[in-house]
């Protein structure tokens, strides 16, 4: 499933992930974990976590990337793979086999043009053609951004779960949101 989608300059083109995109997200993942509070963790992934993590996700076709229609790495991104979104196992009981969590990241220096929401809308269809019940959403409670985008694809706030984090020497709130797939 490729989907193009007018994002704004440039344009970006959702497509489901491949081995050789792991350069490529491991550094927004990266990143996210240095500089964010979307992953709550210290320690960057190297290359073999990294790469059993979405080789995971490869073997279950639940990983997309968004690539900038005709970018050459210019803007210094690495290629031109400028977000990722990934849906996996809530919980691993076997109860929970119809729920999944997604992860939507967008390279920084292209959020706010519509990224993250052509990741999002990728991730809700692909899960629901996948036969799947229930999508959720884990958001540090902070996250304005996330919680919109979330709100926009239909998620509902399912209750935020006070100060289960800690990063940057402070307590972080989760919230949850939860989606209806089919
Ligand atoms: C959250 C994230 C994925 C959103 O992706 P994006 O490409 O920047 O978002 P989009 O441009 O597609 O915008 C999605 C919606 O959020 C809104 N939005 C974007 N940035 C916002 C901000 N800083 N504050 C409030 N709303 C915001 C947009 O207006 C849009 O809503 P609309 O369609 O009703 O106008 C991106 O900011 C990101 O990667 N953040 C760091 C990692 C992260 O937090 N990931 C989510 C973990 S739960």
């Amino acid at each position: 499933m490729d989907l193009r989608y007018e994002t704004g300059r440039p344009a970006v083109t959702v497509r489901p992930a491949l081995s050789g995109d792991l350069d490529a997200v491991l550094a927004i993942r990266n990143h996210a974990i240095e500089h964010g509070t979307a992953l709550w963790t210290d320690t960057p992934q190297s290359r073999d976590e990294g790469a059993a993590w979405l080789g995971a996700h490869l073997g279950r076709g639940s990983a997309y990337v968004a690539e900038a229609d005709g970018s050459d790495g210019s803007d210094g991104s690495d290629g031109s793979v400028v977000g990722f979104g990934v849906y996996g196992p809530w919980k691993d009981y076997s109860g929970f086999r119809h729920t999944v969590e997604n992860s939507v990241y967008v390279a920084d220096g292209h959020h706010g043009r519509g990224i993250g929401n052509a990741l999002l809308a990728t991730l809700v269809t692909s899960a629901t053609q996948a036969g799947l019940h229930v999508m959720i959403a884990g958001i540090e409670a902070g996250n304005a951004a996330s919680m919109r985008l979330h709100e926009r694809h239909g998620f509902e706030h399912a209750g935020t779960v006070r100060e289960v984090g800690t990063k940057f020497g402070r307590w972080l709130d989760l919230t949850l949101m939860r989606r209806q797939l089919s």
